[in-house]
């Protein structure tokens, strides 16, 4: 089973329970962000155990290094959490909130250990928003920066945009991950969504993504399993699937 796309959970929990069912011979791996975890709660770790499938959090946590590191311990202490296949951070938490979060990490039982993310700057963003931060750089730019930063501090990966790609491959090499979401397969859908910096499936993997990472372009559609068959089928061509 492919584990490339990852599918984003954003949804009700009656939503999720049947994507998950509809599409669980499909993909291995699924999302879940603060959306459902807060209409679900600790407990659906449980039922992604038992549907045989993996889980990354993406709580994108920002926050005192020695509080983002209790939190993933809390994270790991919860019935089930063995489901766990990854957690994010932000990376702009600094060097030490990140260097805090791995050892900790790395001090949790074998099977209670997940991959960390960093993310880098959201895919909803753009370089005038990045300045109406304070941030004068471009996004390729800050995007550099912040993957070096994750690299630095012993992070399995980043979140960034398949235009970032290549310059991250420059400054990381090929050993961190990159996820990338911001993902549709319909370029006229791309321009709806609030993702700015986005590109097909195809695209992305093309420019070496490791993984997409897709909610609404599959949550949405009226039939999601043969809209992540499509995905899988466009990937497939490339050889990125066999
Ligand atoms: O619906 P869509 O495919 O745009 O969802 C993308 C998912 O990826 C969302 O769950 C969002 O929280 C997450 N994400 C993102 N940009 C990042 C990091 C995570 O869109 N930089």
């Amino acid at each position: 089973m492919q584990d490339k796309i990852i599918v984003a959970l954003d949804v009700s929990p009656e939503k999720a329970r049947e994507i998950v069912a509809k599409t669980k011979d499909l993909t291995a791996i699924y999302k879940m962000g603060p959306v459902l975890w807060h209409q679900w709660g600790a407990e659906s770790l449980s039922f992604f155990k038992d549907q045989g499938v993996r889980v990354m959090i993406d709580f994108k946590f920002h926050d005192i290094p020695s509080v983002a590191a209790a939190s993933l311990v809390c994270l790991a202490g919860h019935q089930g959490s063995e489901v766990i296949w990854g957690v994010t951070l932000h990376a702009l938490g600094g060097f030490s909130m990140l260097r805090t979060a791995v050892i900790e990490r790395d001090k949790l039982p074998k099977d209670r250990k997940f991959l960390l993310f960093g993310v880098t700057v959201l895919t909803s963003m753009r370089e005038k928003d990045l300045y109406r931060v304070g941030i004068n750089r471009t996004v390729d730019a800050q995007v550099k920066k912040l993957s070096m930063l994750a690299q630095d501090a012993g992070l399995d990966g980043v979140v960034a945009s398949a235009k970032e790609i290549s310059a991250i491959r420059k400054v990381c090499g090929k050993d961190q991950l990159v996820l990338v979401p911001g993902i549709s397969l319909d370029s006229n859908r791309r321009r709806d969504l609030d993702q700015k910096r986005a590109a097909t499936p195809r695209e992305a993997f093309e420019l070496g993504a490791d993984h997409l990472i897709i909610g609404r372009d599959i949550y949405q559609a009226e039939d999601p399993r043969e809209r992540l068959e499509m995905m899988i089928e466009a990937i497939r061509v490339d050889k990125i699937l066999h």
